[in-house]
């Protein structure tokens, strides 16, 4: 089984060597490539997304991801910016379904910002769709008129790509707790009322699957009021970006939030939801839990290992259960590491 290894940038290069330790523990025969993406690969190539990194996810089977994105870039024109990158390979790769699971381990009940019996035991899967909306809708841009600029962005929605992530997320809810969520903004918005109508359209081939709609906004309040009435949320890729960084927040740290981006066949691009963070790159305190959990989900979904996967899970509730914690999740009575001695801690554990 082929990986490619795209660390890019920031904390990206410490947290991925975690999971790759972690991957080089079970011993399977995975052979892992590495190249550069992001910041790196504008530094490597003056890409963020060179043609031999593209090159490189297209042959593999699944690609294990960090993150992208550094300041120091942040004055380059928008099609030279690191965030290219991903948005690149998840567009190229048709990358449209993307699962972020929050699950409170309950040892991380208490590091969570709202109060422990809101969180303990939540267990939600937001399935974002990640190849259309207002992130690629044309046309885009910044124009002149009438004596200023004028910055403008189109979301749109066709109804095959409307039907085809709600299929993923009642596939989903089907083998959870049976409930679905759609979120959108139909109240305003004429893209959410199209989503509206396919979503419901496409429940009557999931009749065992119960459908509710909310509003984005009442989403955000409800997810910090009672998460825990949510199973499985489906909704855009804006409101998804925005929501799943909400919910990241209740397990406690956006450190802890596995991510994966599937294709149509299966193959997918797996990443921590969290970004470069710049500001604690190099320093050897970021979680690499995200990343190592994200590996797992690689080995569920593109790479046939259940087996392997649940093993690495345990092996990360295990380390919390020791009571070991990275900075972000350390709470009084518990035990600060840094992001090698969490992989080890991981990688010893299996
Ligand atoms: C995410 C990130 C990306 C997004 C950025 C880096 C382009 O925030 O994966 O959630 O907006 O999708
Ligand atoms: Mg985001």
């Amino acid at each position: 089984m082929k990986i490619a290894v795209l660390p890019g940038d920031g904390i990206g290069r410490e947290i991925v060597a975690q999971a790759v330790k972690v991957l080089d523990r079970l011993r399977l025969p995975l052979e892992m490539h590495e190249a550069p993406v992001g910041g790196a690969g504008v530094d490597a190539a003056g890409e963020p997304l060179p043609g031999a990194t593209l090159r490189l996810a297209k042959d593999a089977d699944a690609i294990l991801f960090g993150a992208v994105g550094d300041p120091r870039y942040d004055a380059l024109p928008r099609a030279k910016r690191p965030e290219q990158a991903i948005l690149g390979l998840r567009k190229a790769l048709g990358l449209f379904a993307n699962l972020r699971p929050a699950r409170v381990h309950p040892e991380l009940a208490a590091a969570s910002a709202l109060k422990p019996e809101v969180v303990a035991g939540l267990d939600i899967l937001i399935v974002r769709e990640l190849t259309g909306d207002i992130y690629f809708g044309e046309p885009r841009g910044i124009r002149e008129v009438a004596g200023e600029r004028e910055g403008f962005d189109t979301m749109r929605y066709s109804e095959g790509e409307i039907r085809r992530i709600a299929k993923v997320a009642f596939e989903a809810a089907r083998k959870r707790a049976r409930r679905l969520c759609s979120v959108d903004k139909a109240n305003v918005l004429e893209t959410s009322q199209l989503w509206r109508e396919v979503v419901g359209e496409e429940s009557r081939n999931f009749p065992d699957v119960e459908l509710s709609h909310m509003y984005v906004d009442n989403c955000a309040m409800q997810l910090v009021r009672d998460p825990k009435q949510f199973d499985v949320v489906v909704t855009g890729n804006m409101f998804g970006d925005i929501l799943s960084d909400e919910a990241s927040m209740l397990t406690g740290s956006i450190g802890m939030l596995p991510s994966a981006s599937l294709d149509e066949k299966g193959k997918g691009l797996y990443e921590p939801i969290h970004g470069s963070a710049p500001d604690i790159a190099g320093k050897g305190v970021a979680n690499p839990l995200a990343t190592i959990l994200s590996a797992a989900m690689m080995l569920r979904y593109s790479l046939a290992r259940p087996d392997a996967a649940d093993r690495i899970e345990r092996a990360v509730a295990g380390v919390l259960h020791d009571g070991l914690r990275t900075a972000d999740i350390h709470t009084a009575g518990t035990r600060r590491v840094g992001t090698d001695e969490m992989g080890d801690a991981v990688a010893a554990a299996l």
